[in-house]
Order: structure tokens, then sequence, then C-alpha cells
């Protein structure tokens, strides 16, 4: 399968997550300190990218552990593989499959991960039901979401939006919904536990060109290839006018981005299912 999403992430695969601006790392950070994968776990990581996840977890399943990175692009899934490799770990491999329905027989891992993914898929639902019966009884699932983009920065965005030939970059994705609506949505599937996080991430920019770097080889290539090849030049100077009067004190970018962190048990034994509602910024329960 090929879709024009995948074949955008296909085209970003070389240069994803490498302008030095870090936002997939800390995220993935956050993720697998949550999930907290042990000794021995099969891990799966869907949409794993450039393995911002599975290099996170490879450690901690080590030494008998397994994370199988699962993606569509076959250029993340290299970049994966070589990611794992650069630090020496031999016991992450990869597998081409659609996230939505993993090619996998069920009760196969003890983990799930999903580090911003859950936003590019066309249905929630499916996936997260799918992602159940993944999971060993007693199995983790852990997946992370943008809830809130930096108001300061929307003008930038609307600024580049403005010269995008149908629509801009929100209409390429999709709305996952509030914390509390997952923890309510992971509930009525049958997951326990659950447990919905909140922090706020800053990625910090060198400047306007290293912004666009990132923009360009992430998922907001999503918009820009949307933009005519003979106006993106003129829309990337409209966002560096703007950017230019955003600078901190010491001339970087910051952009303070609000994220979830959902974990949840597909249960050891079936039993009534629970949720509680979300907490904010680390209260974590
Ligand atoms: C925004 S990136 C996140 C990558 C990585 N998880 C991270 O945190 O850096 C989204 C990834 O999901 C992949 N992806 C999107 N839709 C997918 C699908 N339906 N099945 C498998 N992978 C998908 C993309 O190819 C891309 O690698």
């Amino acid at each position: 399968m090929s879709s024009p999403l995948i074949t955008t992430f296909e085209a970003a695969a070389p240069r994803y997550d490498s302008s030095g601006a870090q936002f997939a790392g800390p995220v993935a950070e956050q993720l697998v300190a949550l999930a907290a994968p042990r000794p021995g776990d099969q891990v799966l990581d869907v949409g794993c990218g450039a393995g911002a996840v599975a290099v996170r977890c490879a450690r901690a399943i080590s030494p008998d552990g397994q994370v199988t990175g699962l993606d569509l692009s076959e250029g993340m899934l290299r970049r994966t593989a070589a990611e794992a490799a650069a630090r020496g770990f031999g016991n992450v491999r990869t597998r081409l499959g659609d996230a939505a329905e993993p090619p996998f027989a069920p009760a196969s891992f003890d983990t799930v991960l999903a580090s911003l993914v859950l936003y590019l898929l066309p249905d929630t639902e499916p996936a997260l039901r799918h992602w159940r019966e993944l999971l060993k009884p007693g199995g983790t699932l852990g997946f992370s979401w943008g809830i809130g983009p930096d108001p300061r920065w929307s003008p930038v965005f609307a600024a580049v939006d403005a010269f995008a030939k149908h629509a801009g970059f929100e209409s390429y994705v999709r709305r996952v919904g509030s914390p509390d609506e997952l923890a309510a949505q992971l509930a009525a599937l049958g997951y326990t536990a659950v447990e919905v996080t909140t922090r706020t991430i800053d990625v910090r920019y060198t400047g306007p060109r290293q912004w666009w770097q990132a923009s360009w080889a992430e998922a907001p290539r999503l918009a820009w290839q949307h933009i005519p090849d003979a106006d993106r030049d003129t829309a990337r100077r409209a966002a560096f006018a703007l950017l230019d009067r955003m600078r901190e004190p010491d001339g970087t970018l910051v952009r303070r981005v609000r994220m979830a962190f959902a974990i949840a048990e597909r249960p050891a034994a079936e039993s009534p299912v629970t949720a509680r509602p979300a907490t904010s910024d680390g209260a974590s329960r």
C-alpha cells in the first residue's frame, strides 16, 4: 500500500528527525519511561519512523527481548534498522505493515507502543482494537499524541497554509481527541489501568532555517508539498519574516507543544473495565 501520506513519509525518511531540533526523541523518551518495558519483553513499535521509540526500548529489554519496528514506509524501516545498528543493538527487527492492522498473531507482544502515529490513521478505534488483540494478557499499550499546538506559532502556520493549493496541515491529519475522550475510548475497548498524562515539550530551533529543515523532513511536509513549487520559497520567506520577530534573546526559536501519553493494559483476566480521569503535567495516576 502506498497512500499519498506514506509517499510523503517515504520522501522524508532519509532526513526524518535529523535536523538537530529535538521533538520525536523527547516524546519517545517520555512514552518509553511511562510504559516501562522490562528485560525479555517483546515490544511492537507501531509507525516506528526513524526508530525514536525502538532504540529507547532496545536497551531496557536486553538481553533477551526484541523490538519490532512496523511502518508502511520502507525508507523509515531502513532508518530504524540503521539507528539500531549504529547503537550496537542487535535486538531490533523491522517489518513492513499497516499500523491499523499489524500483521502479527494475537497475543504476540508484551508491549505495543505508537508515538506520534494515531493522528495519521484514518480511524483510531480499529487500530486501538487491533493493538489490544496483539497484546499478551497483562501486556501494556502506550501511545502519544499532540493536544495543543503553541498558539504563538499559529500566525506562522497560517502564513504557510495560505499558499497551500487545497488546504493546510490540519486537513491532512485527524483530531485524536482529548485525554478524557481517549481514556474513555480505551476503557470502552476493554483496556484497564488506563492512565493519561500530559506534558509540554519545548522544541528549540537554532533559528528559522533549522525549523524549515525539520518542517520539511517531518509530518508538516504533508502541508508543504501541497504548496506549488513556484510558491514554496515565498511561503518560506513569509514564515521566516514572522519567525525572525519571535526569536528568544539568544536568537533561538522555541515551540511549546502540549502532548498527551496514554498507558493502558490488556487485562490479565477479563474483568470489569474502569477508566480514570486524565491528569495534567506529570500527575500520572
Ligand atoms: C510522525 S512519524 C512518527 C515516527 C516515530 N514513531 C517517532 O516518534 O518519531 C509517523 C510514522 O508513522 C508511519 N505511518 C503513518 N501511517 C501509517 C500506517 N497506516 N501504517 C504504518 N505506518 C504508518 C509513517 O511512515 C511515519 O514513519
